[in-house]
């Protein structure tokens, strides 16, 4: 049996919705923490701002949870169609896998940090409730999930960067409708269990 048997040729629209809202929510937060962080604002804003991100930042775990359980149980669409061999593939699977890695990570260092801060500001969860921090201030700890926070909003930012680029090579030059998996409807999914418009190189 082939190893696409059974399978949707499309994202769920489950996890298409968590997709895309997800990069809505993540421009959000980098968005935001210009401002948040700006010493030269009031107080009372940089508080609110703080809170916002803090709350965006848990949803986005939550969504991220979700994802991945959504994919266990639906499972991924078939393969995409292969251009350039199995390599590219793996290329494509490991920078998913590091955006899954990073919005994983974004969310539990800053809730770690926000934990261990010197100075403990509560989170207030969209000024709905209170979320109790996991462990008491710890300069050290602070300092070290600051500093892990930092570089895994770098690598996301990277990540994203090669992902949207991939996507625009999809469009723009293999015109395999790949993005259409990422989206909702019926009709042009047929289109995506083509074969790549490449000539595949027979082996030797
Ligand atoms: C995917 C989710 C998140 C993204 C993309 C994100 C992104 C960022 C970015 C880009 C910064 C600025 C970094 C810098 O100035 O060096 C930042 C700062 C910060 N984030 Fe997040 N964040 C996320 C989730 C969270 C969560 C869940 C919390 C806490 C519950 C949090 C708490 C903070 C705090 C306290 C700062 C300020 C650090 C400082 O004092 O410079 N973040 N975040
Ligand atoms: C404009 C920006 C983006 C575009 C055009 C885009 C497009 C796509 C498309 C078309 C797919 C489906 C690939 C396939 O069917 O094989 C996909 C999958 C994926 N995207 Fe994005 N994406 C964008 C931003 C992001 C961001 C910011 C993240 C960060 C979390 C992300 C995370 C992922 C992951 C993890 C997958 C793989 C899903 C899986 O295998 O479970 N994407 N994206």
């Amino acid at each position: 049996m082939s190893k696409g048997a059974g399978r949707r040729v499309r994202w769920h629209p489950a996890s298409v919705v968590l997709h895309w809202m997800t990069l809505l929510l993540i421009l959000f937060q980098f968005w935001v923490a210009w401002p948040m962080t700006d010493e030269t604002r009031d107080l009372l804003t940089r508080f609110e701002l703080y809170q916002l991100h803090k709350s965006v930042g848990l949803t986005i775990a939550a969504f991220v949870v979700l994802r991945l359980v959504l994919r266990l149980v639906l499972r991924a669409p078939v393969p995409a169609p292969e251009h350039a061999g199995p390599w590219l593939r793996g290329g494509a699977g490991a920078v998913h896998a590091g955006l899954y890695l990073c919005v994983i990570a974004l969310p539990l260092t800053g809730f770690l940090m926000v934990s261990s801060a010197p100075i403990q500001i509560p989170t207030f969860y969209f000024g709905w409730f209170a979320i109790p921090h996991a462990m008491s201030p710890d300069k050290a700890a602070y300092e070290l999930m600051l500093r892990f926070h930092g570089w895994a909003g770098d690598l996301l930012i990277a990540l994203g960067a090669a992902h949207f680029a991939a996507a625009l090579v999809h469009v723009l030059v293999w015109r395999d409708g790949l993005l259409h998996r990422m989206w909702f409807g019926t009709s042009r999914g047929a289109r995506l269990t083509r074969p790549s418009p490449v000539p595949q190189v027979p082996p030797p």
